[in-house]
């Protein structure tokens, strides 16, 4: 068995408008493949929305900063539709470049403020590029549904404000970030990760969730993210580029712990670039919130 592949925007338009016809639900997974358990996890809990679940992958250069960083993107098409295929997924979407941006494409989204600082601040241009792929990607299946991850926290409330600026009727769901047994959020990335690194590696989701849990206790957020810093720099990672408390929803920067907030980091360990997120509130005021990197994963 194998899920079926198209390629062109035409294919995958005959394909939804027949599945609309007959009235099912249509779900979108939009990914650059190298799947790994998160994003099949995405696909599961699209599963659980709509009848029908389209899974795209494409590896955006629109989103890539530099060429390097591209080409080294792994690329892992016929795995990729063999791991989907227990998930019970529908339909794989694999356009080409010219499919996505064709010649003279000269269009461009970008979702200010929420572009701007975090990953932002590193990755110039990069939620440009985002932005304009899952709006196509949005057009172009017409799905009801869209399912990311919450390990890419600023993407998430990134696509939220896209479809709401832009009216894409299309309900966007944000869903838990898998996570290794010993905290390790999942992402393609960490197979590039030496077994020395690799054994660093937790230590980064260990120091937010400790951070996150002083800070809902009340310890002042300057000092803490100072501490915080030290400490993922102690363990052996060569360096933090952000670490920031932000608002839930809109990521304005907090100095004070005093609504729903996330703590998001991004650091270096050796040649690879992690990032990673805890959500964090004054205790109180978010009653039943579980505290603990899995219990984030049950929130
Ligand atoms: O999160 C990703 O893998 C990518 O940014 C996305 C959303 C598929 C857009 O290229």
């Amino acid at each position: 068995m194998s899920v079926p592949i198209v390629r062109t925007v035409a294919e995958l338009r005959a394909v939804a408008a027949g599945w609309r016809r007959s009235g099912t639900r249509i779900a979108v997974v939009p990914t650059m493949g190298a799947l790994h358990e998160g994003h099949l996890s995405l696909v599961r809990a699209a599963l659980q929305k709509a009848e029908r679940v389209v899974v795209t992958l494409f590896v955006n250069p629109k989103q890539f900063n530099s060429a390097a960083d591209l080409a080294a993107y792994p690329r892992t098409e016929n795995e990729d539709a063999a791991k989907l295929v227990p998930t019970g997924a529908h339909l794989l979407y694999v356009p080409d470049a010219d499919e996505i941006y064709p010649a003279g494409f000269a269009t461009a989204v970008s979702v200010s403020t929420l572009s701007e600082g975090l990953c932002g601040a590193f990755r110039p241009g990069h939620f440009d590029g985002v932005a304009t792929v899952v709006a196509k990607l949005f057009l172009q299946t017409g799905a009801d549904f869209a399912f990311f991850g919450e390990k890419d926290f600023q993407q998430l409330q990134l696509v939220r404000r896209l479809v709401r600026d832009l009216d894409i009727p299309i309900t966007v769901v944000g869903c838990p970030t898998v996570r290794e047994t010993d905290g390790l959020a999942l992402s393609s990335r960490n197979s590039r990760l030496s077994p020395a690194e690799r054994a660093i590696a937790p230590k980064l989701a260990l120091v937010l969730l400790d951070t996150a849990e002083r800070l809902a206790r009340g310890s002042p957020v300057l000092p803490m993210l100072d501490e915080a810093r030290a400490t993922i720099l102690a363990a052996g990672y060569r360096e933090v580029e952000y670490l920031e408390l932000r608002g839930e929803t809109d990521l304005q920067p907090l100095a004070r712990l005093d609504r729903p907030a996330r703590l998001l980091v991004a650091a270096w360990l050796g040649d690879t670039r992690l990032i990673d997120n805890v959500s964090t509130s004054p205790v109180g005021k978010r009653p039943g919130a579980r505290r603990s990197l899995h219990g984030e994963a049950a929130k």
